[in-house]
């Protein structure tokens, strides 16, 4: 099966140009230089996000034909609840506009559980690590975010196969020192995205739910990445080596009361998301409540009813074992081509992202210019790459003191789109990074002309510094 071509053949084409290298500067220079804010036009290969940037398939465009847009009751609402059914054999679904309406709706409705089951004051959710807008929700809603990810995560080069682990006698302490009694969720990111795409094991799924069950308390599991990180048990643990994904999957979900989605990623949808629940009745009529005022009524949750019908079908391609095994393959084509080249990647590869060390490879830059940013401009000055830098740039300012945090890593994460790309074009995304990395000493680092006070990272402007 290795390195047998994409199973997918092109039908429609979505034509993209490399502007010449003229034309490349003078389009990042006008947006202070922050990849964020470019035209897409302007770019070639668009390596920024996974997330609704996948192709969908001849099934998937044509279920949008036999969307029912009724406003209740939709028929393609109760398909989408009948593959969540099937797939993850969870019994309550609320579709939502993306991940982050699934966690606006959700989060609330644990802390309101957790403080009339538990009498808690303070809220606290553990995470192997939050996404983003995940620890965003939890800290609108005056809560606390803990990240309790294995300490191999760290280490961009340890070979260790389960990066994205929970570190189980660390959540045991976080429990034990933060009163199980305030903890509204402990929460199973798969893939880990913020540790580069690192699968969790299965066994360290069960031992979080273990724990959580002894505690009492709700685990959700952050499913945006599901069937990556089946796919990468099927791969990696022994025992799951016949088994296949549909079971995998299965059992991963087990180890779960909730899970929220974001379908724009495994899912295969351009825009979507999943908020399902095992069994819990009375939470699912409480989210149900809350997603009518914030989402939509609750069998559209902000989706059209032909959204629900390509979602649906998406969840049954995105565990496909072909299309899963061609997806991994071409992330790690690229780390490997990388790696070969003496350029330092994390390894193993993730699922949907390569991670270059942009501290080890640009080490003159100090941490307050950026060097994921320096090699993010670099890289699109280069080739028409457009990428993100994952570093002290992403984390911020101490909010008591003002001053900038340094990242315990500078990374540039190169997201691969699904059945998105060619390999060609990540072979040329390849040699274009070997050639930014020939020339590494003559790039800048990047200083603010403007910094927005929160989430800073989307809307900058920057300056090299000479
Ligand atoms: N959870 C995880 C693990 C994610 O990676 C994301 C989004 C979300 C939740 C939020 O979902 O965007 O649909 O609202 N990650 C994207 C990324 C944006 O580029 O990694 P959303």
């Amino acid at each position: 099966m290795k390195n047998l071509p994409q199973p997918y053949k092109i039908k429609s084409i979505e034509p993209i140009q490399l502007l010449s290298f003229e034309q490349r500067f003078n389009a990042l220079a006008k947006v202070g230089f922050n990849p964020f804010l470019l035209r897409s036009d302007d770019v070639y290969i668009d390596l920024l996000t996974d997330s609704g940037t996948g192709a969908m398939s001849q099934e998937q465009w044509s279920a949008l034909m036999l969307g029912d847009e009724s406003y209740a009751g939709s028929r393609s609402y109760y398909k989408l609840e009948q593959a969540v059914h099937y797939i993850f054999n969870y019994q309550y679904t609320i579709p939502t506009h993306q991940g982050r309406g699934a966690e606006q709706i959700l989060f609330p409705a644990l802390i309101n559980k957790m403080r009339n089951e538990k009498g808690g004051d303070k809220a606290v959710f553990i995470s192997n690590y939050h996404f983003d807008t995940t620890a965003a929700h939890v800290e609108l809603n005056d809560a606390k975010a803990i990240n309790v990810v294995c300490e191999q995560a760290h280490q961009l080069s340890d070979p260790y196969d389960w990066k994205g682990n929970f570190d189980i006698p660390l959540l045991l302490k976080t429990i034990n020192t933060q009163g199980p009694e305030n903890i509204a969720a402990i929460i199973i990111t798969i893939t880990c995205n913020s540790m580069g795409g690192q699968p969790v094991s299965m066994e360290n799924m069960r031992s979080v739910y273990e724990i959580a069950r002894e505690f009492d308390i709700p685990v959700v599991m952050d499913a945006a990445r599901f069937a990556e990180n089946a796919f990468f048990i099927r791969q990696r643990d022994p025992f799951y080596q016949t088994t296949s994904i549909d079971e995998i999957v299965y059992h991963m979900f087990e180890y779960a009361d909730i899970f929220t989605m974001s379908a724009k990623k495994d899912a295969m949808v351009n825009i979507g998301g999943l908020c399902c629940f095992k069994d819990n009745e009375a939470l699912y009529r409480e989210v149900q409540t809350l997603c009518i005022p914030m989402e939509g009524f609750a069998t559209y949750g902000g989706l059209a009813g032909r959204d629900m019908e390509a979602l649906a079908v998406g969840l049954y391609e995105s565990i496909n074992l072909e299309y899963l095994t061609a997806r991994i393959e071409q992330v790690e084509r690229l780390n490997n081509k990388l790696a070969e080249a003496g350029i330092p990647v994390q390894t193993p590869s993730g699922g949907h992202a390569v991670f270059i060390d942009a501290k080890a490879l640009l080490p003159d830059i100090p941490a307050d210019q950026f060097p994921g940013h320096a090699l993010a401009i670099a890289l699109y000055l280069e080739a028409g790459i457009r990428s993100a830098e994952i570093g002290s740039l992403l984390l911020g300012r101490d909010p008591q003191t003002g001053i900038q945090k340094t990242s315990p890593t500078e990374l540039l994460r190169l997201a691969i789109p699904r059945r998105t790309y060619t390999n060609e074009h990540i072979d040329y995304v390849a040699e274009s990074v070997i050639k930014v990395a020939q020339r590494k000493q003559e790039i800048p680092g990047y200083r603010f002309t403007y910094e927005p006070q929160v989430l800073r990272h989307f809307l900058a402007e920057f300056e090299a510094v000479a």
